[in-house]
C-alpha cells in the first residue's frame, strides 16, 4: 500500500474507471458484499472514483455523484456517496474512511454543503464513526416504476461548517446512488 507521507494515511487516487472487474478485483469471492441485493432496489452509478490500491491490486473504493432533492420546501444539490466497499482481508484499518473522506472532498470542492448515502442499518455506526448523521423519517426514492419509500438507511454529512438538514418530507429525485 502506499501511503500519504503528510498524515501516515493511505494514499487514495482517483480512479479513472470503476466497472465490474474493479469491482470484482476488490470483493474476492464474496458475491453480496453489501447484502442489498434482496432489497431489489435499482441504484444509478457514481460519477467519481477513489480507489486504494496494496501492491498493484485495488482493495478499497468509494464512489459519488451528485444528487437532487426536495427537502420539505427547500431543493438541496448533496453529493451521493455510494458503493463503499474494502477488500475482505483489508478491513479495520481506516481504508473506508479514507476513500470515503475522498469523496467527500470531491462533494466540498464542488461547493456542495450536503453528503448523502443509504446504508444497511448495521452499516450506520461505521459511517457515525466518519461523522454522518442518521435521518430520521421516510425518504423517498425513485425506482423505474415510481417513487418508493428507500428501505434502507439514510444519512448525511454536513461539508462545511453551519450546514443544517431542512426539516419536511424528504425525496431523492433520482434513483439511488
Ligand atoms: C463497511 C466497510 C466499507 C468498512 O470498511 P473498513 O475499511 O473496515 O472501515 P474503517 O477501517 O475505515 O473503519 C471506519 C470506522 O468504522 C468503524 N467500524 C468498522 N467496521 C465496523 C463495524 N462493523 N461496526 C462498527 N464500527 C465499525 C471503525 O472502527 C472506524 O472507526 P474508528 O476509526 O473511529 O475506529 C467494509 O466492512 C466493507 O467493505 N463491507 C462490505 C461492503 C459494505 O457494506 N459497504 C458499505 C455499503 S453502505
Amino acid at each position: 500500500m502506499d501511503w500519504n507521507p503528510m498524515n501516515g494515511t493511505p494514499a487514495v487516487t482517483r480512479l479513472a474507471r470503476y466497472t465490474g472487474s474493479e469491482f470484482d478485483e476488490i470483493r474476492g469471492d464474496v458475491v453480496d458484499p453489501f447484502e442489498v441485493k434482496g432489497s431489489g432496489l435499482v441504484w444509478r452509478p457514481t460519477e467519481e472514483h477513489f480507489g486504494i490500491r496494496l501492491d498493484g491490486r485495488l482493495v478499497a473504493h468509494a464512489g459519488c455523484v451528485p444528487v437532487p432533492l426536495a427537502v420539505g420546501g427547500a431543493g438541496i444539490r448533496a453529493i451521493g456517496v455510494g458503493s463503499v466497499i474494502v477488500a475482505p482481508g483489508q478491513r479495520g484499518r481506516g481504508l473506508a474512511r479514507s476513500v470515503v473522506a475522498s469523496a467527500v472532498e470531491h462533494g466540498r470542492g464542488r461547493g456542495l454543503e450536503h453528503g448523502l448515502l443509504f446504508c444497511r442499518p448495521d452499516r450506520v455506526p461505521v459511517y457515525e464513526r466518519l461523522g454522518w448523521r442518521l435521518l430520521e423519517g421516510d425518504m423517498r426514492v425513485e425506482q423505474p416504476g415510481g417513487p418508493i419509500v428507500m428501505p434502507l438507511r439514510s444519512m448525511w454529512l454536513p461539508l462545511r461548517e453551519g450546514a443544517v438538514w431542512p426539516g419536511g418530507p424528504m425525496r431523492l429525485l433520482s434513483l439511488p446512488m
